[in-house]
């Protein structure tokens, strides 16, 4: 229990570490861009309508929303780790925002952890709250994770590419698909399945929605990135050479494209979400609501409850002002603004035989 402490800890340190690092609103934790910025709107001088005009209605669930923005899975088990989800919670709670919680599996086992998840509907009794649980734990564990939080929805995480990498790592593969469709059975809430930053690929989606799932949260890369993290927290370092590895939220909506509604889950994205255009980039290619972690998580830390309200007020704002600037007077119009898909994000598409092409000329058609 004790390593598991620390690790919860560990994993809160060396995240807001990475995302102090940015030098600025467009970069990612290290310093470099990620493949939201291969991707950019084409501008029609022209198009532009007044923001009162745009709505940025969704549903999320089912369950209608002001703007399709949540507060990804993070972290809650201990008293520190739970003070951080107070936080999330009463920003969530003054914003409107869902918001996730991290693996709930170390309060099934301590009744001592509770407290740090329990407080998230305490703080926020009416708000949309997602229950968090790996790949692989038994459906009663999953329904006892949605108990503890009465939870609304409940994301399955898969971090094959952790485990692999962890110090404590227990990479048990084989069987998931069993064990999700057993969850799915189960569940009395809505299942989300969701990455951890390596992307979900066509293919795991189309598994995934044989499976019965019906939503799924791609996770990219370009964002917090859990190489680093466990690789960092291990003593001989030996897996810096697989940075890199794995597929952007952007990639992975291009990819998903190309699969037919009824054989996908409905999309949500996250992964490397820096700002208000990389909101605006994710729906525009597809996703029904986009997450943040590491950007959110930073804020919290550093500023607290009050500064994560401002900003979140800011990005809402922001994406009002800037799917006006499109001429997108809601979600649907702005998945039919032309999108250029440039450097490694377009050999992407050109390797995976997507048609970029048709993204750049979406107004017309
Ligand atoms: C996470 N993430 C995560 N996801 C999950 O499903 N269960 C978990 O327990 C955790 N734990 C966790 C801890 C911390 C400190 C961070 C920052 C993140 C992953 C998170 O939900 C998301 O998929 C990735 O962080 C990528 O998004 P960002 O951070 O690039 O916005």
């Amino acid at each position: 229990a004790e390593r598991r402490h620390d690790r919860k800890e560990d994993h809160v340190r060396l995240a807001t570490g990475q995302w102090e690092q940015q030098d600025g609103p467009g970069e990612r934790p290290g310093g470099a861009g990620n493949e939201f910025d291969d991707l950019e709107f084409i501008h029609h001088a022209l198009d532009a309508v007044p923001p009162e005009s745009v709505d940025l209605g969704a549903e999320m669930f089912g369950r209608p929303v002001a703007w399709p923005l949540y507060i990804n899975g993070m972290t809650g088990g201990t008293e520190h780790t739970g003070r951080i989800n107070q936080q999330l919670a009463i920003a969530a709670r003054e914003t409107g925002l869902a918001m996730g919680c991290g693996s709930v599996s170390i309060a099934l086992d301590d009744p001592d952890a509770r407290p740090g998840f329990r407080i998230i509907r305490e703080e926020n009794p009416d708000g949309l709250v997602m229950a968090n649980i790996g790949v692989g734990r038994s459906a009663e564990d999953a329904m006892r994770a949605v108990d503890l939080l009465g939870a609304d929805a409940l994301q399955v995480h898969i971090n094959a590419v952790q485990e692999t990498v962890m110090p404590e790592g227990s990479p048990r593969f084989g069987d998931w698909m069993r064990g999700i469709e057993a969850i799915v059975s189960a569940s009395p809430v809505p299942v989300l399945v969701k990455e951890v930053g390596f992307g979900l690929s066509a293919r795991t989606l189309r598994r995934l929605a044989d499976a019965g799932v019906r939503y799924a949260d791609v996770s990219g890369r370009g964002g917090t990135d859990f190489l680093r993290i466990e690789n960092d927290r291990r003593s001989d370092g030996d897996y810096g050479y697989l940075t890199g590895f794995g597929q952007s939220a952007p990639a992975c909506l291009l990819d998903a494209a190309t699969l037919e509604a009824a054989s996908r889950p409905i999309l949500f994205a996250s992964g490397g979400v820096r700002n208000p255009l990389d909101v605006l980039k994710a729906l525009a290619l597809g996703a029904e609501a986009v997450g943040v972690a590491g950007a959110f998580l930073s804020t919290v830390v550093e500023v607290g409850a009050e500064g994560l309200i401002d900003l979140i007020g800011n990005w809402q704002r922001h994406v009002c002002e800037l799917m006006a600037l499109l001429g997108a007077v809601d979600l649907p119009a702005l998945r039919r603004t032309d999108l250029l898909i440039r450097g490694r994000l377009g050999e992407y598409t050109r390797l995976r035989g997507i048609d970029a092409g048709a993204y750049a000329r979406r107004r017309e058609s």
